[in-house]
């Protein structure tokens, strides 16, 4: 009878789960590119936090620090193909899988916070949202905005584009930056970014670009001396998911990741703009030197501006959609 009764149970529990998978508990895995206290942990702190509650504690997440699970590029890869839940990681390592998203890495196009709130959360987003499903099998959940990427190096102050001479910058695999160092003068280094902390302690090469916090967060100002403060691009990283593992949740479990993602979008506006000032605070205390790039970056802006752009107005959907983009930010027209 004992018997009967616990196979009994067992094919009850099995029933229920089967008839409503939504009864399983699961913890997501989230691949972070970054170090512990920047904008991308923050992010899936807050993502985390907010899935739990919106699942009644059903969903977690596990966060897997540092490129613990694989170089930022890398992870989009598995993430397609179901291999891994989710990833957080900066934009310009999506755009080579999903082209268009090199909208938010063309220089100087993003001018503020307001600026990439209103380009992910608006009309662009989604429909950059829709092409990285299309294009890249990985749908994005949410936003985290880190600031403006700032040049970093251990050689020497930069403030011109002829300081910059020489010198060897590392850049991610991406086509935008790479134009954009070219149209500064220098041939830039692509190197992964789960390779540049050791790239930069070993003298590979002198130095990189990447916002205030995620200096901080890499810990770069072990191995860095010298901030140059440019402006030309403001670094955006979304939170991606797998588009398979999205589409095996029950409709109750995918209306919560997005509701939670739009959440956890919404604290990493304000948290940046709480936070970046006292970490370039602390990067200056812990020995780096900050300088102005020279005549208000007008150099720097009107070499990439004139070089780059035009160069990718087919990669991001044509010149009448670059027009329509920069009209929604209250810019003119090219
Ligand atoms: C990169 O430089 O490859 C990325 O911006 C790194 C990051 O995700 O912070």
């Amino acid at each position: 009878k004992q018997r009967f009764v616990k196979s009994l149970s067992l094919a009850l529990c099995l029933g229920a789960a089967m008839a409503s998978p939504q009864v399983l508990a699961k913890t997501f895995r989230v691949a972070v590119g970054d170090g512990a206290g920047g904008t991308q942990h923050e992010l899936g702190k807050a993502f985390s936090e907010q899935l739990k509650e919106r699942t009644g504690g059903k969903h977690d997440t596990q966060l897997f620090l540092n490129g613990q699970l694989g170089d930022e590029q890398a992870t989009v890869n598995d993430a397609s193909m179901g291999l891994l839940d989710f990833s957080i990681l900066a934009i310009n390592n999506v755009t080579p899988f999903s082209p268009s998203v090199g909208v938010l890495t063309l220089p100087y196009m993003v001018h503020s916070l307001d600026d990439a709130v209103t380009l992910t959360q608006g009309e662009v987003g989604q429909q950059l949202v829709d092409n990285t499903i299309r294009d890249a099998g990985v749908r994005i959940v949410g936003w985290a905005y880190s600031g403006f990427r700032v040049l970093t190096n251990s050689n020497r102050p930069v403030s011109s584009l002829e300081d910059l001479d020489g010198l060897k910058i590392r850049v991610p695999n991406n086509e935008i930056m790479i134009d954009t160092y070219r149209a500064w003068g220098i041939n830039p280094t692509p190197m992964a970014w789960s390779e540049t902390f050791t790239g930069l302690q070993m003298g590979v090469v002198d130095g990189q670009d990447n916002p205030y916090i995620t200096v901080s967060a890499m810990k770069f100002d072990e191995v860095q001396k010298y901030i140059t403060n440019i402006r030309y691009l403001f670094s955006i990283e979304p939170l991606i998911m797998s588009e398979a593992v999205f589409q095996e949740q029950p409709e109750d479990v995918q209306q919560a990741i997005l509701a939670a993602g739009k959440a956890a979008t919404e604290h990493s506006a304000q948290w940046l703009a709480v936070q970046e000032d006292r970490i370039k605070g602390e990067l200056v205390k812990s020995g780096m030197e900050i300088s102005e790039p020279a005549n208000g970056e007008k150099e720097w802006m009107d070499k990439a501006v004139s070089q780059v752009w035009p160069k990718y107005y087919d990669l991001v959907g044509g010149k009448d959609k670059l027009n329509q983009i920069l009209q929604s930010l209250g810019r003119d027209t090219l």
